[in-house]
């Protein structure tokens, strides 16, 4: 198929918006949400997200039912983010697309769909580091017009797979400084929180929780690596042996105490973040520092983090929630950073479950 060009004339000629040019499609399927995103002239059009429920009996993401639900939903994902862009596929400059790090299984569905759209169309692939496309989340044009942030500026990226401290020197500078050994802190929450039996994912369910907790009933340890790794397996441990031990007293007993518990563990692993965070704005000299991925919704995260941003003078950026969980605006974005800069793939892009950062 070939790209109309009179009708990308159309849409390109409106001169929207200041920063990427053309239509991206962006594309996300590395866990269990489905997204489909469309920038027309750094203009956010549509950021179209399916979740899959199908995860929360198990207590964590089954990845072949999440291939399953990806097969299901791009289609109708993709479908619904050209319409409410106003955009139709002959209108598409370039595909961008998730290559990993990720489930396998999930890679593949967005990959192959990015890979055979791109083929149809004519138009340039571009694989994104996920992990790299959650700092950039700061990068996505807000409706409310608000400028990008200047750089340079730490990020921490906190989600279900990944706890991050990156210096982002510039929008195609990003060095990582610091990651966590084991769990990520949204595992850490996830565990937690199915120790107490709640469904996953568990994260949002402990913050709601820890809202009316005591914070000085339980108090759990802090683990302390040197430089800016983290960990929180010691966590993890430390509150089953807590649960347990609370549970001695009955199951009334464990739903009375709930509250408290959430309080004790959020408060550890926001601790044991914002630490770090201390520590490495100190290092870079930065005065900006973001918040990203799932678990930046955290409000004792961020209620923490707004204390140390006053006290300390940084500037603090934020994301709406819809750009701190996995979405395909940032994909888009950090994929058309790429595009700009000539780094295209070629037709054989292969998914990668792990990539070091
Ligand atoms: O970024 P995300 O949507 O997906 C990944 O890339 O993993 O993050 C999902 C994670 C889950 O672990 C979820 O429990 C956690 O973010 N999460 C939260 C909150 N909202 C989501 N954790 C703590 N507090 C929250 N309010
Ligand atoms: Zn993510």
């Amino acid at each position: 198929m070939t790209k109309n060009r009179a009708s990308m004339a159309k849409l390109t000629d409106r001169n929207e918006g200041d920063g990427l040019r053309g239509v991206i499609l962006g594309i996300e399927s590395s866990c269990d949400d489905t997204a489909a995103a469309v920038l027309v002239n750094g203009v956010l059009r549509a950021n179209v997200i399916a979740g899959q429920e199908v995860h929360a009996a198990w207590g964590g993401v089954v990845p072949e039912l999440a291939s399953r639900a990806h097969q299901e939903h791009i289609i109708p994902v993709v479908d619904q983010a050209l319409r409410e862009s106003g955009v139709s596929m002959e209108d598409i400059d370039a595909i961008a697309v998730t290559k990993g790090p990720g489930l396998m299984g999930a890679l593949l569905v967005g990959t192959c769909f990015a890979r055979s759209m791109a083929q149809a169309l004519d138009v340039p692939i571009i694989g994104v580091d996920h992990v790299k496309a959650h700092s950039l989340a700061h990068f996505v044009p807000r409706a409310d017009g608000s400028k990008a942030p200047a750089t340079p500026f730490l990020n921490l990226t906190v989600s279900g797979g990944h706890s991050l401290l990156v210096d982002v020197r510039s929008s195609s500078e990003l060095v990582a400084l610091g990651s966590t050994l084991d769990d990520a802190a949204g595992e850490a929450f996830d565990k937690g929180a199915k120790l107490l039996g709640l469904p996953y994912p568990g994260g949002p369910l402990i913050d709601a929780l820890a809202e009316k907790g005591d914070l000085d009933k339980y108090v759990l340890p802090r683990v302390s690596l040197p430089g800016l790794d983290l960990s929180f397996s010691g966590t993890k441990t430390a509150f089953r042996e807590l649960v347990a031990s609370v549970r001695q007293h009955g199951e009334d007993a464990l739903v009375e105490e709930l509250p408290h518990l959430a309080a004790a563990l959020q408060a550890s692993i926001v601790d044991q973040l914002t630490r770090k965070v201390v520590t490495a704005m100190e290092r870079t000299g930065h005065s900006r520092v973001g918040l990203a991925g799932g678990v930046s919704m955290n409000s004792g995260l961020r209620e923490r983090m707004m204390e140390l941003a006053s006290e300390k003078g940084w500037e603090l950026l934020l994301l709406p929630p819809a750009l701190c969980t996995d979405n395909a605006a940032m994909i888009a974005v950090a994929g058309g950073l790429l595009w700009q800069a000539g780094k295209v793939d070629g037709l054989d892009l292969a998914p990668q479950a792990r990539i070091p950062q």
